[in-house]
C-alpha cells in the first residue's frame, strides 16, 4: 500500500491519530459532531499559489487562474479564492451571486453554461462580467440586455471540444470502455466550431458586443499529460481554424477550461476498468457452479471472493499541477503561432475545479453498527453516520475514496469489509476493502480527497438532514456551512389548504 499522505499535505498522523492543519480530527467531532466534512485554508491556498506560480513560470503575458465555482460555492471558500487574486467560473444566477459577494473583480469572471438564464445575462453584462457563450439561443439576449443597459457585452466564445489524435479510453465513459475522442462527443458544453465561426463573424459586425476571445473545457476524461499535451493542441489547431475564418481576428484571452486530476485521484481507474469483467466472471462461476449443488457452490465462492475481491483507492498518483502547467503552456506555446495566433499579450485562463479543490477536503464519520455474516458467505459491514447520498458528485464518476481511521491511523488494515452508509440502499460508499481488524461502533473514519463537488450535490434522501462543514485555520477551527436540522429539510414542504 502507498502512504496516501504527501509531503506538503494539510493531513498528518500524529500518534494514533489523524491531523488536519493542526487540528487532531478526533477533537473536531467532538466539537461539531459527526458527521462533517473539513475544509483546509492552508491546502487551498497552497493548491491556488501552486496553479498560479507554475502558470505565470510558463507563460510570458497574463496569467488568470478561475476557478470552477460549481467545486465549492461555499460563501467562505470563495472568499479565500478571491483574496488570492483570482477570477471565478461560474454556471447559474447563484453562482454568479455568491461571485459577486465574494469580492472577484467582474471582468475576472466568466459566465459559463446552458442554457443561461436572461436575467443571468443581463446581471453580467451590468457588472462588466465576461460571458462565455455556449449557445445561439443567447446572442439575441446578449443584444438586447446591452442595447437596454447601454452597456457593451464583453464575449469569449466556447468552443466545442473534439480530440481525434487522442482515443485512450475516457473515465467518463461506463466500465472506462469508451474512447475518450467518443465520449468527449457526447458531452453537450461547447459550440460546434462552424457555429463558433457563423456567431463570431456576426459579433465582429456588433456594436455593442465584444469578442475578446475563446474557450473550451473538456473534463477529466483522462490524467495523463499526453491527454493534456493533444488537448492544447487541438485548441490550437480550433483556434486557428476560426482565425482564418474571421479574417485573422486575434483572440485577446484563451481559457482551457479544468479538468486536470487532484493528485490522489479518487476516479480510481485501476479498479473502475476491472469491475465490469471481475462482476461478469463472477456471475459466469456463480451460474456454473450451480450443477454441484449450493453448499459447493458457496464454498467456492466463499473462496474465491475472499482471495481475490478487494478494492484499493488509486495506487498511482496523478501529474503534479507544475507537471500540468509546463505541458499546457509548452504545447500552446508551440502550437499558437504555428496556427497564426498571435502570443503577444495573450492572456491565458483556465478553470480548475477537482485538481484545486480535491485535495483541501475531507469527510469525518462515526462507526455506528458492524454486521458480520458468516453463512452461506463471509461478510462484513461497517455501518457510518453518513451516506452516499452525501457523495453523489463522486458516486456518478465511480470514485473510490483514500481512507484512514481518524483514531487508528497507525493501526495496520488486515481485515476486509465494506463501508456502508445509512440510507436504505446498499450504501456501499467504500466497497470491500481493507480496515482494522478491531474496528468497533464509536471509531471515526476521515473519507480524503471530498473537497470538489461532493458537499454542493447533497441530497436530503431519506429526510436526513445535511451535514455541516468547519475550515480548519492553523489550530482553529470555524463553521462555514451549518448542519442541517430536521426543521430544515421539510422547509420547503407546503400543505394545500384541502389537506389542512
Ligand atoms: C466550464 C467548466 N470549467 C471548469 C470545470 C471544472 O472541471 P474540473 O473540476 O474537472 O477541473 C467545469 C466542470 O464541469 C466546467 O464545466
Amino acid at each position: 500500500m502507498i502512504d496516501p499522505i504527501q509531503y506538503d499535505d494539510c493531513l498528518s498522523i500524529r500518534g494514533r491519530y489523524l491531523y488536519i492543519e493542526d487540528c487532531n480530527t478526533i477533537d473536531l467531532v467532538k466539537e461539531f459532531g459527526s458527521p462533517l466534512f473539513v475544509i483546509s485554508e492552508a491546502q487551498l491556498r497552497n493548491n491556488i499559489r501552486r496553479f498560479q506560480q507554475s502558470f505565470k513560470q510558463g507563460w510570458d503575458a497574463d496569467v488568470m487562474i478561475m476557478p470552477a465555482a460549481k467545486a465549492n460555492w461555499v460563501s467562505a471558500i470563495q472568499r479565500i479564492i478571491a483574496d488570492e487574486g483570482c477570477g471565478c467560473d461560474i454556471y447559474s444566477p447563484g453562482e454568479f451571486d455568491v461571485a459577486m459577494r465574494s469580492g472577484f473583480q467582474a471582468q475576472h469572471i466568466s459566465v459559463n453554461g446552458v442554457p443561461k438564464d436572461p436575467n443571468l445575462i443581463r446581471m453580467a453584462i451590468a457588472k462588466g462580467a465576461r460571458i462565455t457563450i455556449d449557445s445561439l439561443e443567447e446572442m439575441p439576449m446578449i443584444q438586447q440586455s446591452a442595447a437596454e443597459l447601454n452597456k457593451t457585452a464583453v464575449v469569449r466564445l466556447r468552443i466545442k471540444p473534439t480530440l481525434s489524435g487522442f482515443n485512450k479510453h475516457s473515465d467518463f465513459s461506463p466500465g472506462g470502455l469508451i474512447a475518450t475522442d467518443l465520449a468527449a462527443l457526447a458531452y453537450k458544453g461547447g459550440l460546434p466550431i462552424q457555429d463558433v465561426i457563423r456567431l463570431g463573424r456576426e459579433i465582429l459586425k456588433m456594436n455593442n458586443v465584444r469578442l475578446i476571445g475563446f474557450h473550451q473545457h473538456h473534463g477529466r476524461h483522462h490524467r495523463s499529460l499526453a491527454y493534456w499535451k493533444e488537448q492544447m493542441k487541438t485548441f490550437a489547431q480550433d483556434l486557428g481554424r476560426v482565425r482564418t475564418a474571421l479574417d485573422g481576428f486575434q483572440p485577446r484571452e484563451i481559457d482551457i477550461g479544468g479538468g486536470f486530476a487532484s493528485r490522489r485521484d479518487p476516479f480510481n481507474a485501476e479498479t473502475h476498468y476491472a469491475e465490469p469483467f471481475e462482476m461478469l466472471a463472477l456471475h459466469l462461476l456463480s451460474k456454473s457452479l450451480k450443477i454441484l449443488g449450493s453448499k459447493v457452490r458457496y464454498k467456492v465462492l466463499n473462496y474465491i471472493i475472499d482471495k481475490s475481491m478487494i478494492y484499493h483507492p488509486n495506487q498511482v498518483m496523478a501529474p503534479t499541477i507544475e507537471d500540468y502547467a509546463q505541458i499546457c503552456t509548452t504545447t500552446l506555446k508551440k502550437q499558437l503561432p504555428k496556427n497564426g495566433i498571435d502570443l503577444k499579450g495573450l492572456s491565458l485562463q483556465l478553470e480548475p475545479g477537482r485538481s484545486l479543490h480535491g485535495d483541501t477536503g475531507i469527510h469525518l464519520t462515526t462507526l455506528k453498527s458492524i454486521k458480520s455474516t458468516t453463512a452461506p458467505l463471509k461478510w462484513k459491514h461497517l455501518i457510518f453516520d453518513t451516506t452516499e447520498f452525501w457523495f453523489t458528485g463522486g458516486r456518478l464518476e465511480h470514485h473510490l475514496h483514500e481512507y484512514i481511521f481518524a483514531n487508528k491511523a497507525n493501526v495496520p488494515r488486515q481485515e476486509k469489509a465494506d463501508i456502508v452508509g445509512r440510507s436504505c440502499y446498499g450504501d456501499r460508499l467504500i466497497p470491500t476493502i481493507q480496515v482494522p481488524r478491531d474496528a468497533q461502533p464509536g471509531d471515526i473514519l476521515a473519507l480524503l480527497d471530498v473537497g470538489a463537488y461532493q458537499e454542493p450535490s447533497m441530497s436530503n434522501f431519506n429526510a436526513m438532514p445535511r451535514p455541516g462543514t468547519v475550515l480548519v485555520t492553523d489550530n482553529r477551527a470555524s463553521v462555514i456551512r451549518k448542519a442541517e436540522t430536521i426543521e430544515d429539510v421539510f422547509r420547503r414542504d407546503v400543505i394545500p389548504q384541502h389537506l389542512r
